[in-house]
């Protein structure tokens, strides 16, 4: 079986000293959990030191966002190159607030996917679909067109070290979680598009994790479906006792 995903999304949230304080808890939180792969990202400034904390520990630390070129004159921008150098393992690409308020398209999630895959981080590709989408009856249209022109040119074998999370824009920091089962037919359809990149056996593997208003309550919901590889989590990852409630059940699922 693999491993549960449960992954924390910080996003622009806490100073120094409490971004150090919630890795720690975190480290000792989930020290004894099986079957279970922790993962936090922070902001860009608090990495290194978050690899440092994390250490050897079973958390595995990745960045926000990545721009898609290795070096040169991109005054803001971080490369993958440069997040692996400091010990970062992964990265979310295309995250809804980024597709919305920093105009992210297609072509740039694209290649912000093949430059991480290029340099070794393992991308975690955020696809979903806004309310209007939803309630235009379009949520499959959409969820294909954002995973066909995210993954073009990529290698089935290089898809199979993607990660791909589904966040419904409407659930995103609103309270409003997707119904388990309502998500995991989406997590099915997600894996079926898939195929297409990888073949048969390989998207049943790849790790489809939902994200949206999860919480320490609501996240067995999600962790008892049969495609749900995990959870993204937002503010529920802003507190140790929530995060780590959440990757404590699902060890209690996965081990
Ligand atoms: P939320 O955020 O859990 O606060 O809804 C999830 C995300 O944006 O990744």
């Amino acid at each position: 079986m693999n491993k549960c995903l449960v992954y924390g999304n910080w996003k622009m949230n806490k100073n120094k000293e409490q971004a150090e304080a919630l890795l720690n808890q975190i480290v000792r939180g989930v020290e004894r959990c099986s079957g279970v792969e922790v993962g936090v990202f922070p902001p860009f400034v608090y990495l290194e030191k978050a690899v440092m904390i994390a250490g050897n520990s079973a958390v595995s630390v990745g960045a926000q966002n990545v721009y898609y070129q290795d070096r040169g004159a991109y005054t803001g921008e971080i490369s993958a190159v440069m997040l692996r150098s400091i010990g970062c393992s992964h990265v979310l690409v295309g995250h809804s607030e980024r597709r919305m308020q920093f105009h992210e398209h297609h072509a740039s999630i694209n290649k912000k996917l093949k430059a991480s895959l290029k340099h070794g981080l393992r991308p975690v590709l955020c696809v979903g679909e806004s309310l209007e989408e939803k309630s235009q009856a379009r949520s499959f249209e959409v969820l294909n067109t954002q995973l066909v022109y995210a993954l073009e040119g990529i290698e089935g074998s290089q898809v199979q070290n993607v990660i791909i999370a589904y966040e419904p824009v409407w659930a995103i920091g609103t309270g409003v979680s997707a119904a388990g089962e309502q998500a995991d037919s989406v997590h099915r359809f997600i894996k079926q598009t898939i195929k297409g990149f990888t073949g048969q056996d390989t998207a049943w593997s790849i790790p489809v994790i939902y994200g949206g208003s999860v919480t320490a309550k609501n996240a067995v919901e999600f962790l008892g479906q049969k495609d749900i590889d995990g959870v993204l989590v937002g503010g529920a990852s802003l507190q140790a006792h929530s995060f780590c409630g959440i990757a404590l059940a699902a060890s209690s699922m996965y081990s």
